[in-house]
């Protein structure tokens, strides 16, 4: 068997970014993966980074690519009754800003910085199966190339995403699960367009939410709010783009370029949490223990920020025999957790069609509609929305 100090389940933005922070304080882990390296590197997932997040990575050594090839943004559009309205949440929050950054390439730079720095991983690993968390010698037993291992670790942390092993590796009755799916889902489109923007679109209309969002100059992510049972093959191309053209149309002669779509998805839309985030000695972070609605994008971030507080737990238990940062992670975690849960919420109650079977839909059309005409006529209502849009430093 061979042992390490924390075995790490998950090679997303969570496991690696936690792997990093512990190597910089000198404790030993081990990432395992159960998809290959190549898959992990191109799995097309979100792009969106608060400016908390890129801090951490830079101050952290791990941002170099980020910022020679990712883009600055200082502001969004609101689009409704055919009028934009910029957000310009860099002014209203002291210069601090958003990065555009697929996911899929901050996973590879972590990976080549962690091989890089002669960090362990392994990738292909199969049935994955944690045992003895709830003593002082945790175990994580899998096998890899047709051959059972065992990896000995004093703690182990669950970044394996929604479909892990992890969550599911905790006896019944222990987590208190919040479980609730919005009454929308969206269609996620990557097409071989160049953006029509320099800003994030998000698009309130009465067909339902549109989103253009931004990849690169020559690649680009959109959202159409959809049903969310609708299968995907409901959406041929020409469809998506009659729909995109209708929901984001503005009175102003802006257009809306169009291209070959690469790839579509339909995706739901929840809001998952569960309480607390440990067993023992086995630890959840990000997608491992919550879901957002991906209105606000904040999935990735939340991911980054549970790795840096899981970090220094870990760190100051192991080189200072300091459990507290350990007894608080999961309440610590839950703070911002909630936080951002009640933000991508009310984003996305504010930016879809909210559908006819809702209760009371009419007077929610309402209020919805009054909700976007003070967010966008007053300025403490944009201040609000932009701290929590850029990331609130401090929860
Ligand atoms: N064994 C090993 N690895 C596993 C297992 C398993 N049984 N199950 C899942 N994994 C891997 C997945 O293949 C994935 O690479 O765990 C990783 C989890 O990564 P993410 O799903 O990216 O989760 P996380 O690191 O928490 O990042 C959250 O990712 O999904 C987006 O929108 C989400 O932006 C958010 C971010």
């Amino acid at each position: 068997m061979t042992r390490t100090c924390v075995g790490i389940v998950g090679a997303g933005p969570a496991g690696l970014v936690l792997a990093h922070l512990l190597a910089e304080q000198g404790v030993e882990s081990v990432v395992l993966e159960r998809q290959s390296r190549d898959y992990v590197e191109k799995r097309v997932r979100a792009g969106l980074l608060e400016h908390g997040t890129v801090a951490r990575l830079e101050r952290h050594g791990l941002a170099e690519r980020l910022r020679a090839r990712g883009q600055v943004h200082r502001g969004v559009e609101l689009r409704f009754d055919g009028a934009r309205h910029r957000i310009a949440y860099a002014e209203l929050c002291a210069g601090r800003h958003m990065m555009v950054y697929a996911q899929q390439d901050l996973v590879a730079d972590l990976i080549r910085l962690w091989i890089a720095r002669g960090g362990a991983i392994a990738f292909e690993v199969e049935d994955v199966a944690l045992r003895h968390l709830d003593g002082e010698r945790p175990e994580i037993r899998y096998s890899r190339g047709g051959r059972e291992e065992r990896l000995g670790c004093d703690w182990v942390a669950g970044c394996d995403g929604y479909h892990g092993v992890s969550r599911g590796s905790i006896p019944p009755g222990v987590l208190r699960v919040h479980d609730h799916r919005l009454p929308f889902a969206w269609v996620g489109v990557l097409a071989q367009v160049a953006p029509s923007t320099e800003e994030i679109i998000y698009a309130q209309h009465e067909r339902g939410f549109a989103g253009h969002m931004l990849r690169s100059q020559t690649v680009s992510r959109f959202y159409l709010q959809t049903e969310p049972d609708d299968p995907i093959e409901s959406w041929p191309d020409a469809r998506i783009w009659a729909e995109l053209q209708l929901r984001l149309a503005v009175t102003d002669g802006w257009k809306l370029r169009e291209g070959p779509v690469l790839e579509k998805s339909v995706t739901e839309m929840r809001s998952f949490v569960v309480e607390p985030m440990q067993f023992g000695r086995l630890f959840l972070a990000g997608d491992a223990a919550h879901i957002v609605p991906p209105t606000g994008a904040k999935g990735l971030n939340l991911a980054v920020a549970d790795a840096r507080l899981l970090a220094q737990a870990l760190t100051r238990r192991v080189h200072a025999s300091d459990s507290s940062g350990l007894d608080a992670y999961s309440e610590d975690c839950l703070r911002r957790v909630w936080r951002v849960q009640e933000f991508s919420s009310w984003m996305s109650w504010l930016l879809h069609r909210i559908p006819d079977a809702t209760p009371d839909a009419e007077l929610r059309r309402r209020l919805q509609r009054a909700q976007l005409e003070y967010l966008v006529t007053s300025a403490a209502a944009r201040t609000g929305f932009a701290e929590n849009y850029v990331g609130l430093e401090r929860v």
